[in-house]
């Protein structure tokens, strides 16, 4: 456990209509309330106001409005979940449209992922955004937390079927996020990341 709280963003990567993201990100809300490592907040594509096209030199008032704000807020974490589901074997446009509106905010920072989908569990989502965050300077924890054919995993009411494996699988994931989150908090304190890169 750290000494103070690290801030986490939980990042809801899907933004449409009946999504079934909701579901999973409340499961993944009460597991945290039982992490005492975290301060968490929510970000949601459904609600940041971003378009799916990405940075444009035309883009609207309103987006760069809430770029501006949503930056703030990922700016001050310590360490990011991502919620993705899987859409066509990889992340939904929503998600990378979050990514891509920000730079500085993920260098030297942890990501950890909840994904879920069909056969797959979201797990080759997961996959290809490790290349993406990699791009970013920012380290993605090894273990994941997937629900495989979703719909299936939880009740009528949204509670989850087993109450065991995901927790599990969880409790690794955000231990890992927490050691990461905690020695890289301390190590940007320390002295600035070095992101200057020799190419694109
Ligand atoms: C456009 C689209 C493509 C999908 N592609 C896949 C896929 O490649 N693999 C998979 O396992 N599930 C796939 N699914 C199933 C979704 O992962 C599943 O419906 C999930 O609930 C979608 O997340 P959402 O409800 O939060 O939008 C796809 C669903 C949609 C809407």
């Amino acid at each position: 456990m750290t000494d103070t709280p690290l801030r986490l963003v939980v990042l809801i990567g899907s933004h449409r209509e009946g999504r079934f993201a909701p579901t999973v990100a409340r499961w993944l809300l009460a597991e945290l309330e039982q992490h005492a490592d975290f301060d968490v907040e929510v970000i949601d594509a459904a609600q940041a106001g971003l378009n799916a096209e990405g940075p444009s030199p035309t883009a609207s008032l309103p987006v760069l409005e809430a770029v501006g704000a949503l930056a703030a807020r990922m700016e001050a974490a310590d360490a990011f979940v991502v919620v993705t589901p899987e859409y066509n074997h990889s992340y939904p446009a929503s998600l990378k449209s979050l990514i891509d509106w920000h730079r500085t905010q993920w260098q030297a920072k942890p990501i950890g992922f909840v994904s879920y989908g069909g056969m797959s569990g979201g797990l080759r989502a997961v996959e290809h955004l490790r290349q993406i965050f990699a791009e970013l300077h920012a380290v993605t924890v090894r273990d994941t937390v997937s629900f495989h054919q979703a719909w299936e995993r939880f009740d009528e009411q949204g509670e989850v079927r087993d109450t065991e494996g995901p927790a599990l699988a969880a409790k690794a994931m955000l231990d890992q996020l927490a050691w990461w989150g905690t020695t890289l908090r301390t190590a940007r304190a320390e002295r600035p990341y070095v992101a200057q890169s020799t190419g694109v």
